[in-house]
């Protein structure tokens, strides 16, 4: 029997590496998460996604895989793995693991055996290989530029033919016109859902299948990953054929086990497809990590994820913050007024229909880390931009547990990335048990949403011109997103949860209220 349990969950995201080192090489692994299950149970989370902790050479930090069997050693083992999993099932928490299916390591056995081989092979047929041009031996295929930064195509070590690289070129695409490729996907999810996983998340769900042709796509051919322009290799109808041949699949196991795609698609409407009834169960909306902390935009982007997938019976599924995006703290101002208004987005969040992403250390109030040096940074796009591009480990840096120790209580060593001198002030330890700390807010929110279920949502007059306020069937949620205070009157009810204090019965600016019903 189906809970549905994925509905209205709040799920948080472990991103392996920077999470918690349980083994002190400075690096986070399953160990210093399957520690930390207790510090989720109390924080009131439902699952955890996993980002990727496979056999990989990380060189995009563990979305280059190379075994997609394996737990990488840095990571610890399967047994390991095993453990961690069972902590969480036992503490009530389900585990959500990340497949990488549109590309795999450069250093996967199949690459490595496709390149071995002759052009035409069955070894490149797994990849989009093509020839050089003799005639214009520097003209890739097409004008296809790498997500990262540069071209989408790298020539092989012969030179004889160049491969599609959608990412970093130690990442090349799968061809998924290769029935080689479904079976050995499917073998995969049977390993991971044999062992007792609860779902996948599905990185680039949007990319795996590439327009007939490939033909050039418009512009100069550069795309951003964090985007909605519609591309020859993005949502292509095709990709859907893969996932009715997954959903099956799912299907057979017990636990109600679920597909979550991140899938970036040029409307609304375009993301539903993924959510058919035979295909995915949800996709992140990505809506509100564009949008401004604005009224207008926030209402938008709920009116129009709610109307879509009403429509297909799908559950709509917010995320503020994740490993690629700036942390919304910094997205919303820094220093008190992003914490304030990040404060005012969670609670918002809460209150809607549907599933929460927390990202974490974002129930920590964790900022941006914009000052890194160069050296330290390793996410691909700033080297293959030639730091143009800062990339994304600002949001990757290691979490603070406590207030002191090499790594703030990360490791018994200094971490992978540096942390900032100030977030002892912000770790786990300075703020648990403390009133109106961020830490405490998340556990009072979370544990509100949970007593308060939302079972719909019903616009009620706005109390402000940069302010709104709506009816959830459980509780009423008022948000001001401008500088000024805006008059409560006309809501009636007791005040469950403010994320800032009243101002004389007022809501001040960059904040939240709940009223009970
Ligand atoms: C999306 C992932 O979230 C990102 O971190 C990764 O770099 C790309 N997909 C490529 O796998």
């Amino acid at each position: 029997m189906s809970d549905n349990w994925w509905r209205e969950a709040v799920i948080y995201q472990v991103y392996p590496r920077s999470f918690a080192d349980g083994n002190g090489d400075g690096m986070g692994d399953l160990e210093g998460v399957r520690s930390r299950i207790p510090y989720l149970a109390r924080l009131g989370v439902d699952a955890i996604w996993l980002s990727p902790f496979y056999a990989s050479p990380q060189h995009d930090a563990g979305y280059d895989v190379s075994d997609y069997r394996a737990v990488d050693e840095r990571f610890g083992t399967l047994e390991d793995f095993d453990a961690m999993m069972a902590a969480a099932h036992e503490a009530g928490i389900r585990i959500i693991v990340d497949l990488v299916p549109n590309h795999t390591s450069s250093e996967h056995e199949w690459f490595t055996a496709a390149l071995a081989a002759e052009p035409g092979s069955p070894e490149r047929a797994r990849y989009h290989f093509r020839d050089v041009d003799p005639g214009r031996p520097e003209a890739p295929p097409n004008n296809w530029q790498s997500i990262f930064g540069g071209p989408a195509w790298t020539k092989t070590p012969d030179g004889r033919q160049w491969y599609l690289h959608l990412f970093d070129s130690s990442q090349p695409d799968l061809n998924w016109d290769n029935p080689e490729v479904h079976a050995e996907f499917e073998s995969v999810l049977r390993f991971w859902l044999d062992r007792g996983v609860d779902g996948f998340r599905i990185d680039v769900a949007h990319g795996m299948v590439k327009a007939d042709g490939l033909p050039d796509t418009g512009g100069d051919g550069s795309i951003e990953m964090i985007g909605t322009t519609h591309a020859p290799f993005f949502d292509q109808d095709g990709v859907h054929e893969i996932y009715r041949r997954w959903r099956p699949i799912i299907e057979q196991y017990e636990g109600d086990r679920i597909f979550v795609a991140e899938a970036w698609t040029d409307s609304p409407e375009r993301r539903a497809l993924y959510l058919r009834p035979d295909e995915l169960h949800q996709a992140f909306n990505f809506d509100l990590v564009l949008a401004p902390f604005a009224a207008a935009d926030f209402r938008k982007a709920i009116d129009a994820e709610i109307a879509n997938n009403a429509g297909i019976g799908a559950p709509s599924t917010w995320v503020l913050s994740n490993h690629d995006v700036q942390r919304h703290v910094t997205r919303y101002g820094d220093g008190e007024t992003g914490l304030g208004r990040a404060r005012a987005a969670t609670q918002l969040l809460l209150a809607l229909p549907g599933v929460v992403y927390v990202y974490q250390g974002e129930e920590l109030g964790l900022n941006e880390v914009l000052d890194l040096p160069d050296e330290v940074r390793e996410d691909p796009t700033f080297h293959r931009t030639g730091g143009e591009q800062i990339g994304r480990d600002g949001c990757r840096v290691p979490l603070p547990w406590k207030t002191e120790g090499p790594s703030l209580g990360f490791g018994d060593k200094a971490p992978w990335l540096p942390q900032p001198q100030d977030w002892a002030g912000k770790s786990a330890q300075s703020q648990d048990g403390v009133q109106g700390s961020m830490l405490e807010f998340y556990r009072t929110a979370i544990a509100l949403r949970k007593s308060h279920k939302a079972t719909g949502l019903t616009w009620l007059e706005d109390p402000g011109e940069n302010a709104f306020a709506f009816d959830n069937g459980a509780l009423v949620c008022v948000t001001n997103f401008g500088q000024d205070p805006v008059s409560l009157d006309g809501y009636e009810g007791e005040v469950l949860l403010s994320s800032t204090d009243l101002q004389d019965g007022r809501l001040p600016g960059g904040a939240t209220v709940w009223f009970e019903k």
